[in-house]
């Protein structure tokens, strides 16, 4: 068996695409319905997510290097690697940028100025990881990348 023939990438994708979303959703929930303690868990969320990614970029840097010295490699794979990878980094800035917007807000944090930026990278987000995991199934799926011979 080859180190190649260890397909990571798949393994640490969930625990982020779980995290990312959850943390939205109770941002969201949160700060719509006034529960402090809901959005709060949101925040935390956001900073697990970020750090759950670091291990999924580097599997899937990993996995797209080798798929791209196969010859079985269809020649489109390119163009959704790099739409895939642009997703996934785009998450990495925007999540970061979040985290670091809210963690300097106290108090009642939707009273603060800039809250609303906070919702506006979250809602981003969103969409990130919806063209992340999408972009990452058709490769499997269509063109059959990562699936055994
Ligand atoms: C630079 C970063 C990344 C690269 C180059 C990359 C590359 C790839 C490649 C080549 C595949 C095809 C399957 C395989 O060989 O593993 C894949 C699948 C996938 N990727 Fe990524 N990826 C990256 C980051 C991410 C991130 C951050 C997420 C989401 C958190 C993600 C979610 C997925 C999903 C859901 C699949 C389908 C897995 C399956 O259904 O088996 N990827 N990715």
């Amino acid at each position: 068996m080859d180190y190649r023939d260890i397909i990571l990438h798949p393994a640490t994708v969930h625990i982020p695409i779980g995290a990312i979303v959850a943390a939205a959703c109770f941002v969201f929930y949160g700060w719509y319905r006034r529960l402090s303690d809901i959005e709060q868990a949101g925040y935390y969320l956001v900073i697990f997510g970020w750090v759950t990614l670091i291990p999924s970029i580097i599997s899937g840097t990993i996995d797209a290097v080798n798929h791209l010295q196969n010859p079985r490699t269809p020649s489109d794979a390119l163009n959704w690697i790099n739409f895939h990878a642009a997703c996934a980094i785009g998450l990495l800035v925007v999540l970061w940028l979040a985290w670091q917007l809210r963690r300097r807000m106290t108090g009642v944090v939707w009273e603060h100025p800039r809250y609303r930026q906070f919702l506006g990278y979250m809602a981003l987000v969103l969409v990130l990881i919806f063209c992340s995991g999408w972009s990452g199934g058709y490769m499997v799926y269509t063109l059959q990348l990562g699936r055994l011979p």
